[in-house]
């Protein structure tokens, strides 16, 4: 890949997030690695992806709606709402505009990976359940996740969705369209088989 090395990325990431967001960048992008190899991606985009993703996740108000109005993005009501959502969008927008990475699966696996969506590309899977599954992750569930993950990134998906979702509601949060959107496609496509197998096995 040309333009700026995976190295000048991880020392920009050192300035820009806490270590912990930094540490955690390091390992989504492992993570990213390993399950491209398992399912045949990039590897080398998927690992660059997983650095990239959080990229403003430290990131002030103002330099998020900096990047919105440069991208020329007006939030929904639910996106104003839920602050949580800002890091993915203008993560993928700095990514583009900032840091001139010309490259739309990076872009799109950035932009999606906390609400995911229906129609998810390879990448993008694999940005949203490195994510999950990244080396310091110790959730009650990760090890089921863990294992579900290197047998199919949809039913993975669906599990996180079936805490994640309840959970936003729980805590009077919105959903976005998004997820929903990716919840039902899942359900659809009887991704919920194998996770009835996994519950009763
Ligand atoms: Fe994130
Ligand atoms: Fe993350």
């Amino acid at each position: 890949m040309r333009g700026i090395s995976d190295e000048k990325i991880k020392e920009l990431l050192r300035s820009r997030l806490k270590e912990s967001r930094y540490i955690h960048s390091l390992n989504v992008a492992e993570s990213a690695a390993e399950l491209a190899e398992i399912y045949g991606a990039d590897k080398e985009k998927c690992f660059r992806a997983g650095l990239l993703h959080d990229i403003t996740k430290n990131a002030p108000d103002e330099e998020h709606l900096e990047l919105f109005r440069l991208a020329g993005i007006t939030l929904s009501p639910d996106e104003m709402h839920n602050k949580k959502l800002w890091h993915a969008m203008s993560g993928a927008e700095y990514i583009k505009h900032i840091l001139k990475i010309d490259d739309e699966d990076i872009y799109s696996a950035v932009r999606y990976h906390t609400t995911g969506r229906a129609g998810m590309s390879l990448i993008e899977k694999i940005i949203y359940i490195a994510d999950f599954v990244s080396a310091e992750r110790d959730y009650s569930d990760v090890n089921v996740m863990r294992a579900l993950c290197v047998q199919s990134l949809e039913s993975a998906m669906l599990y996180a969705l079936r805490y994640t979702i309840p959970d936003l509601i729980r805590k009077g949060q919105t959903v976005h369209k998004d997820s929903l959107e990716l919840y039902n496609e899942l359900i659809l496509k009887g991704k919920d088989e194998t996770y009835d197998t996994q519950r009763n096995s």
